[in-house]
């Protein structure tokens, strides 16, 4: 570690009385804020035409702080319990002063942040960010992402609301239907996505104890693992700093600026920039409560999981219900999983810097995921209202069906 030159040590204000000096330099003199400060004035962020994306990586983080936040104020008067979570939202809602508007920081946050982290991910793999040394940066962030959109999924329930009772079990279909293993020998199948839901659920059905699990993975467990996971991606990034886009740096279009306080500065710029939006958000359209769930009602018209499942769960309703002797579901979930695995595992096949077949092939692929993604999202709700014949191919792609002409 570089240390403070002498003059510089004794150009610290060691006799003002300001009592923000005489602070400063006591604590400074315990935690050495003065050598990482200046220590993080060696780092630096390169900017050109493509820097707005290094953003999204650090808005990630302000949702995830948001979002602990918000959420152990929610903690406070939240009951979980199939005869009490509703009735303390509720409560929450109608009597906890600034209870309506913590609710809504926490739901459209929870949303906002999976938007960011799609973002982030997305800008990181056209910018080859997960090529050597970054490979971990990568891996990690693949975690990130599960665990950000596993927080959303468990917390979705808690309400126990009509819709988050009914859409909960529509995304515990999906995963239900992941591959199974035929065990020749005994004739018994493994369904690994049936067993992480039915051990998620504590049985068959959504009960007790179904809130129970969801409550303790979404504000016991997955917080911790999460910011550790974070802090390790966080570090990596600081060790490996921002990959330049290849033509950037052979052109030498881009400069250089210190990351503290410059970059900081920015950094702060934009969390306040999206703290507003956020706020604005969750106060223009506080977030709702249906009825309460009613288990031996049928589910209400339409009901589908939350915007990040659409693509999926639309996937899932393009199968055949078999194809000779493999199960649609099985096939659809095959398939999801193949493309994600394959998108996932980018820095283990796109190993060249230079950019060869390969590097262009990774590209090319990044583009077929992303069109994919957003495409199957837009026909899920496309096909949600039921009073009209959904008909993609025709509505869409009418050129298909008249033979390219
Ligand atoms: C909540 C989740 C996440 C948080 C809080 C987070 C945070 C960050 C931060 C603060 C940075 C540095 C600034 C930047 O380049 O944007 C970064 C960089 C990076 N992140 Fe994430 N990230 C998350 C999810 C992901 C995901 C899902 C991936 C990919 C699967 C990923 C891959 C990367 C990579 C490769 C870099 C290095 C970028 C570069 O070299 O320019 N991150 N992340």
């Amino acid at each position: 570690m570089s240390k403070l030159s002498e003059e510089e040590i004794k150009s610290k204000p060691q006799t003002s009385s300001k009592w923000t000096d005489v602070l400063y330099n006591e604590l400074d003199d315990r935690l050495k804020i003065s050598e990482i400060a200046e220590l993080a004035s060696h780092k630096t962020v390169p900017i050109h035409k493509h820097s707005i994306w290094y953003y999204f990586g650090g808005i990630s983080m302000l949702f995830f702080a948001v979002q602990m936040v918000t959420g152990m104020l929610l903690l406070m008067h939240y009951e979980p319990g199939i005869t009490t979570s509703y009735a303390s939202i509720q409560k929450l809602l109608n009597k906890v002063e600034f209870g309506q508007i913590m609710r809504s920081l926490h739901s459209w946050a929870a949303n906002l942040m999976v938007a960011s982290v799609l973002i982030h991910m997305f800008s990181a793999y056209f910018m080859k960010a997960y090529q050597k040394p970054r490979e971990l940066t990568w891996f990690s962030g693949a975690v990130l992402l599960f665990l950000t959109i596993t927080l959303g999924f468990t917390g979705y329930l808690l309400p126990w609301d009509d819709i988050a009772y009914f859409a909960t079990q529509v995304g515990l279909k999906i995963a239900e239907a992941t591959p199974w293993i035929e065990n020749k020998a005994t004739e018994h199948w493994f369904w690994p996505g049936k067993l992480a839901s039915e051990l998620l659920k504590g049985g068959v059905n959504l009960t007790n104890l179904t809130i129970q699990r969801f409550a303790s993975i979404h504000y016991v467990i997955l917080p911790w693992v999460f910011a550790v996971f974070m802090g390790f991606h966080v570090i990596l990034v600081q060790l490996h700093g921002n990959t330049i886009p290849k033509k950037i740096k052979e052109t030498k279009q881009y400069r250089e600026i210190p990351f503290f306080p410059n970059f900081i500065y920015e950094d702060l710029f934009a969390w306040l920039l999206v703290f507003t939006v956020l706020a604005l958000i969750a106060l223009i359209w506080p977030w709702g409560l249906g009825p309460e769930a009613d288990l031996l009602a049928s589910a209400p018209p339409g009901i589908h999981p939350e915007w990040y499942f659409m693509a999926p769960f639309e996937l899932l309703k393009w199968m055949p219900p078999s194809l000779g002797p493999i199960n649609g579901e099985f096939l659809g979930i095959a398939l999801f999983g193949g493309v994600s695995v394959l998108l996932f595992a980018v820095p283990l096949w796109d190993t060249k810097t230079s950019s060869g077949k390969i590097g262009r092939m990774a590209t090319y692929y990044g583009v077929f995921c992303l069109i994919a993604l957003i495409l199957f999202t837009i026909f899920a709700y496309y096909c949600l209202d039921e009073n009209k014949a959904c008909r993609v191919t025709h509505d869409f792609f009418p050129w298909i069906i008249r033979g390219f002409k």
